[in-house]
Parts: structure tokens; C-alpha cells; sequence
């Protein structure tokens, strides 16, 4: 093991990780060898050290990268530390809930001609004050669609509505705008269609041409902004994601192929250490390679990791999570197509796995790179090791 801890760090990245879905499999099947695997794993000897000084962005913005992250009006409004932790550390920003039809406790759309654009506008503002670049995610999604959507959508309006829904909302921050979510998560390979893709109401009521309309229409209203399809599960090597990966890559040749505008494809790398889930960075570095040989830029758009599955001990579940961070981002920004990092929260005080992927033993959730009192956790020198150690765009 002390031989192995030698090596240079990225081999020592490489194998934490595949010691990583062993080890956590037996954290969860059986609990007996549990200490004494983790020790032999021997986090702790990871060096996660970085110089002093500079914020992520900054560190992003040395190799020609942009760093940012995810939050709502309602936690900004309410926790000034949060907001100022956002503002020191990003240069991009996503509205989580106030650019989905619907989320949270934002309403974009009360009905089928109708906008409420106040939680948007406020999310547009604050962007521009704090000159942060601002991402639209997401127009064209099955989730977070408001109650009269199932009832009222069919056929015959569907295309009208979507026109509508570009044409206005779109239109508003045209120009503003870095890159938008045109398509979010139209993939899911188990659906079993040929093609891959996800039976939605979208695909219901237009037909496999939505994707390609939905980006026209963009086009047409933000021909400056970057145009993205946006999906997750793409990650590890596991016969799901592989075939994910698969679909995903079909679909991006196909609408390259018929002239569609995209432009960049998201990667959201909601990561998830454990289990069957054992990365392999070439794999993912042939995809991102095959990706980018298609003339689209990338973005890791959602990047957050779990620690569900991972041990109690707070010191080791963070070193754990900072080992993933530094692995995934090692691997990804290799790739020069990548030209952002994202993550899906800044702080553990908010992340959606809290709510959606709890602990079992009701400890709170460490997935992000502050921790709940804005204090810079060694996932947060994870991220900016990676960003440090990057190549040059
Ligand atoms: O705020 C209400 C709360 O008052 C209520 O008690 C609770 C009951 O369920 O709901 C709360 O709102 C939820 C909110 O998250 C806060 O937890 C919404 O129902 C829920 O829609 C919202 O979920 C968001 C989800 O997308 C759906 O829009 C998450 O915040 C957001 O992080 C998540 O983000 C997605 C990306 O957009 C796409 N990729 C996956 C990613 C994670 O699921």
C-alpha cells in the first residue's frame, strides 16, 4: 500500500477509486470488515494540499475554464453568508428551480398562455449585478412540468406551446444568456425504444423531432448563446451507463448530422462512489474524445457526490468525496472540449440529495465543497487541485 501511495497522484487518484467500489460494497453488505478495509484503504495519507489564495473561479479562470454553481432565489434572499460564498467562489450560475417550468416554490408557467417571469427576472438581475454568467436550464424537460401541462397538452397544441414557451421566455433574456439547457435528460435506455430515447410527454405529442425543433427555435431567438443537451448517468463503467453513453452519442452524430444547432453537450455528474459504480477514466476519456471529435464543446454542468453509502466517520466520508471530486475532474479536464465545471450547490447547508438521497443513518449529507457553515472542505481542494493541475484552454 505505502509502495502504491507513492506513485505519482494520478495513478494514486486511479486507484482510490477502484479500491473505492470495492470497499464501499463492503460497507454496505457487510458491516464486520468495515473499519477494517477503510483503514487499509488509508484515506488519510491523501494529500489534498493546495496554495493559498485563490478562489475557484479564479483558479478556473487561470486555465481558461469557468467554474459555477446552482441556487434559488428563496436560499439567496434568506442567507447573505451563502450569497457571498457564491460571489467569491463562481463566475457562473444556475437558477436550480426559477427557469423550469416549474420548481420549488417558482412558477414559470401558471398556464398554457401565461408566464410569471418575477422569480426569473430577480435570477437575471442578481446574475448581472454579480457578474456571474448566467445558464438557462432548462426549456425542454419531462420533470418539474405544472399540473395543467398533462391535462391540457396534446398533439395538436403541443408544438404551439413549446414555439411559445422559446419564443417568449427565450426571447426576455436573450442575449444574457451563456449556454442554455435546450434538452434535459431525453435519454433513458431502459424506455427499451431503439433509438434510446425517453418516452416523455415532449416525445408523446411531437414525435423524435422534438430535440431538433426545440433547438431551432432557440436558435432563431439567441443565435449568440451556446446550446446544450443536458443528461446524466454517464459516468461510470457499468453496462447502464455505457449503453447511456451509447444513445447519447447516436443522438448528438444524428442531430449534427441533420444540421441541428447544438453546440455542447452537459454532462451532470451526479456521482455516486459504491456499489457497482467503478470508474474507469478511459473509458470516460474515449466518450468525452468522441464527443468533442463531433464539434460540440462540454460542460460538466450538475457535479455533486454522494456520500449515501459511505462510512459515518465524517473525516473519511470527506476524504472519500474529495478523492472523487479530484479523480473525476483529473480525468474530464484533460479534454480541452470541457471548458466548465459546474457544481449542483456550493454548500451542504443546501443540496438536493438531502432531500432526495438521504443517509440511512440520518446524519446529514457532505456532497459539495463547503461544508454547512461556508467553511472550504477538501472537496473544495479537490476541485481546486484539479483546476490547478488542468491544461491550459
Ligand atoms: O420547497 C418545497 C417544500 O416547501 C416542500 O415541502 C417540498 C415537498 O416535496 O418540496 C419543496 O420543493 C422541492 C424542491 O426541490 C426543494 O427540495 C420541489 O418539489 C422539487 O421540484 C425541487 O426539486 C428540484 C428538482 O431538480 C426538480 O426540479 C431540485 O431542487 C433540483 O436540485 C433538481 O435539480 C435537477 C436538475 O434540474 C436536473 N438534473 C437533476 C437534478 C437533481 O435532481
Amino acid at each position: 500500500m505505502r509502495k502504491i501511495l507513492k506513485l505519482t497522484n494520478r495513478r494514486n487518484f486511479l486507484f482510490g477509486l477502484s479500491s473505492l467500489a470495492a470497499i464501499s460494497a463492503g460497507v454496505i453488505s457487510r458491516g464486520f470488515d468495515r473499519h477494517q478495509k477503510i483503514e487499509a484503504l488509508d484515506h488519510h495519507q491523501r494529500d489534498f494540499t493546495v496554495s493559498q489564495g485563490l478562489s475557484l473561479k479564479e483558479r478556473a479562470a487561470k486555465k481558461g475554464l469557468i467554474y459555477g454553481t446552482t441556487s434559488t432565489k428563496k436560499y439567496l434572499t434568506s442567507d447573505p453568508a451563502y450569497m457571498a460564498a457564491i460571489v467569491e467562489n463562481c463566475r457562473m450560475f444556475v437558477p436550480e428551480w426559477e427557469f423550469k417550468w416549474t420548481a420549488g416554490n417558482a412558477l414559470l408557467r401558471p398556464g398554457f398562455d401565461r408566464f410569471d417571469f418575477s422569480a426569473a427576472d430577480w435570477i437575471a438581475n442578481f446574475s448581472a449585478t454579480h457578474q456571474l454568467l448566467l445558464r438557462g436550464h432548462t426549456l425542454v424537460w419531462h420533470s418539474s412540468l405544472p399540473k395543467w401541462f398533462k391535462e391540457t397538452v396534446n398533439s395538436e397544441n403541443a408544438e404551439q406551446l413549446l414555439q411559445n414557451h422559446i419564443q417568449t421566455f427565450v426571447k426576455r433574456y436573450a442575449g444574457k444568456i451563456h449556454s442554455w439547457d435546450v434538452v434535459n435528460e431525453a435519454i433513458k435506455t431502459e424506455d427499451g425504444r431503439d433509438d434510446g430515447l425517453r418516452i416523455t410527454p415532449w416525445l408523446n405529442s411531437l414525435g423524435t423531432n422534438y430535440i431538433d425543433l426545440a433547438f431551432r427555435l432557440t436558435s432563431a431567438v439567441d443565435p449568440q448563446a451556446l446550446l446544450v443537451y443536458n443528461d446524466f448517468g454517464l459516468d461510470y463503467d457499468t453496462p447502464k451507463d455505457e449503453a447511456k453513453r451509447d444513445a447519447v452519442l447516436k443522438l448528438l452524430a444524428g442531430l449534427k448530422s441533420q444540421g441541428t444547432p447544438i453546440h455542447a453537450l452537459g454532462i451532470q455528474a451526479h456521482l455516486s462512489p459504491g456499489g457497482n459504480n467503478k470508474f474507469n477514466p478511459e473509458k470516460l476519456r474515449q466518450f468525452l474524445k468522441d464527443v468533442a471529435s463531433l464539434g460540440l464543446k462540454i460542460m460538466i454542468t450538475e457535479m455533486d457526490v454522494t456520500d449515501k453509502n459511505l462510512p459515518v466517520d465524517i473525516k473519511v466520508r470527506d476524504h472519500i468525496v474529495a478523492g472523487v471530486y479530484e479523480d473525476y475532474l483529473a480525468t474530464v479536464l484533460d479534454e480541452k472540449a470541457v471548458i466548465a465545471v459546474i457544481t449542483w450547490g456550493l454548500s451542504d447547508r443546501y443540496s438536493w440529495l438531502s432531500e432526495f438521497e438521504p443517509r440511512g443513518d440520518g446524519t446529514p449529507v457532505r456532497p459539495l465543497p463547503l461544508d454547512t457553515q461556508m467553511r472550504r472542505k477538501l472537496a473544495w481542494n479537490a476541485i481546486a487541485r484539479a483546476f490547478d493541475n488542468a491544461p491550459q484552454r
